[in-house]
C-alpha cells in the first residue's frame, strides 16, 4: 500500500487515489423545502419516501465496484465510505426530517483543494449528516498524511429561514428558467450554503455554480477562506434545476471544457476563458430521452465522466455520441455502465471524490477580465 498524500487541483491531473461511493441503505428522503427544487413535476419520485428496493441497491452497488475495480486495475488506490443506517431521522434545534439521504455521491459533500479536504455545509437536510460517511476515511488520511487539511466549512441551520417560502408553489418550467436566469432561488442568502459539487476546480480558480443548492455567501465564504485562490460565480441560465456543476460544465484537460449545450455559460462569463485561450465545446448529446426511472437527474450525466488523465476519461458505455465526441477531442475512452447507479446520486464523476491527483496549483487564468471574480469583503 502506498503511503497517503491528499492533493488535488482539479479534475484532469493523472488521478491517483480516489473516493468510491457505495449506495447501501440510500433513501428517497421526504420533500423538504430545497428538495422540491430538484424533484420535478412530473417525477415518478413526487410524493414517495423511504429506502430504495433491495434489488435496485444491489445493482447500482454491483455498477460502483466494477467503477471501483476499473480504477484498481489501472493501479488508481480506491476507498470507499462507511454508509450509516439512512433511514434514520434527523433532528437538530432548527428542523426534523424523516430520512437521510445516502453516500454514492462523494463528490456531492467533498470539496478537494489541494491538501485541504472541505466538508461541504449541504443545503437539504436530509443531507445534514452525510459527511459522517467520509469521517473514517478522513481520520486515517489525517493520521497518514501530516500535511493533510481536514476542513469542515460552518455547519448551516437549514431552518424555514434559509429558504423562500412558497418558492415552488405551481411554479412552471418556464418560471424555473427565469428565475435560474434572474439568480432567485430557493436558498436565500441568510447563511453559507453549497454543496461541493457546485464547485469546478481550475487550478488556483475555482468557479461555483449559483443555483438552488449554492449561494453567494458561500462564494464569499469560500473566496476568504481560500484567500490564494480567485473564486468566480458562474450560472447556466438554460437549466430549470440548477444544482451542481458536473453535468453542466465539464473540464476534459487544460484548455478544454464541454459545456452542456442546453445550459450554455453566459457570454459575459464566458471572457475569461477565451481571453487566455480554453475552448469550450458543446457538449454530446444523451442518447437517452429520459434518466432511469426514481432519479434525481437529467439525461445530461452522459457529461458526467471521470477524467483520469489529459488523455483519458471513464464514460457511461451507452452513451456512444458521447464517447465519439470524447475520441474525436482526443481523449482515449474507457466505457462502463452505470446507469443502475444514477438513481442513487449521479454519474461516473459524482460517485467519486478525489483524494490525490499528481500535479501542482496552476495558474492557467493569468488574463483576468474586470468583474469576473467574487470579491473578497
Ligand atoms: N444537475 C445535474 C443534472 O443535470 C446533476 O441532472
Amino acid at each position: 500500500m502506498t503511503p497517503t498524500t491528499v492533493s488535488s487541483w482539479n479534475d484532469f491531473d493523472p488521478l491517483k487515489h480516489v473516493i468510491v461511493g457505495r449506495a447501501d441503505h440510500t433513501c428517497i428522503p421526504p420533500a423538504e423545502p430545497c428538495s422540491e427544487a430538484k424533484i420535478p413535476e412530473d417525477s415518478d419520485m413526487r410524493g414517495m419516501w423511504g429506502p430504495r428496493p433491495l434489488e435496485t441497491v444491489e445493482k447500482a452497488n454491483e455498477q460502483l465496484d466494477a467503477l471501483a475495480k476499473l480504477l484498481e486495475d489501472r493501479g488508481i488506490r480506491v476507498d470507499r465510505p462507511t454508509p450509516l443506517q439512512w433511514n434514520q431521522a434527523v433532528h437538530t434545534p432548527d428542523f426534523s426530517t424523516g430520512s437521510m439521504f445516502g453516500c454514492m455521491p462523494p463528490r456531492d459533500v467533498l470539496l478537494t483543494v489541494g491538501k485541504e479536504i472541505l466538508l461541504a455545509p449541504m443545503s437539504f437536510r436530509s443531507r445534514y449528516w452525510e459527511y459522517l460517511a467520509y469521517e473514517p476515511l478522513l481520520a486515517k488520511y489525517f493520521e497518514e498524511d501530516p500535511q493533510f487539511r481536514w476542513e469542515q466549512a460552518p455547519r448551516p441551520r437549514l431552518s424555514d429561514e434559509s429558504y423562500r417560502a412558497g418558492y415552488f408553489d405551481d411554479i412552471t418550467i418556464e418560471e424555473r428558467l427565469q428565475r435560474t436566469a434572474a439568480l432567485n432561488f430557493v436558498t436565500n442568502e441568510k447563511e453559507i450554503l453549497f454543496d461541493a459539487a457546485d464547485i469546478c476546480r481550475l487550478g488556483k480558480d475555482l468557479f461555483c455554480q449559483h443555483g438552488l443548492t449554492t449561494n453567494r455567501k458561500a462564494m464569499r465564504w469560500l473566496q476568504r477562506h481560500f484567500p490564494d485562490h480567485r473564486v468566480h460565480a458562474v450560472n447556466f441560465p438554460g437549466d430549470p434545476y440548477p444544482i451542481h456543476i458536473d453535468a453542466t460544465f465539464v473540464p476534459l484537460r487544460p484548455g478544454l471544457i464541454i459545456n452542456n449545450p442546453d445550459r450554455p455559460l453566459p457570454d459575459s462569463q464566458r471572457e475569461i476563458f477565451q481571453r487566455n485561450d480554453w475552448e469550450i465545446v458543446d457538449a454530446a448529446r444523451s442518447v437517452h430521452n429520459s434518466p432511469p426511472p426514481l432519479c434525481y437527474s437529467s439525461v445530461w450525466l452522459s457529461m458526467n465522466c471521470l477524467v483520469l488523465d489529459h488523455k483519458t476519461v471513464v464514460v457511461e458505455a451507452s452513451e456512444t455520441r458521447q464517447m465519439e465526441q470524447m475520441d474525436k477531442l482526443g481523449m482515449n475512452v474507457l466505457p462502463i455502465a452505470f446507469r443502475d447507479a444514477y438513481p442513487f446520486g449521479g454519474g461516473i464523476h459524482c460517485a467519486t471524490g478525489d483524494v490525490y491527483r499528481e500535479g501542482s496549483c496552476e495558474d492557467y487564468f493569468a488574463v483576468q477580465p474586470p468583474g469576473t471574480q467574487v470579491l473578497p469583503d
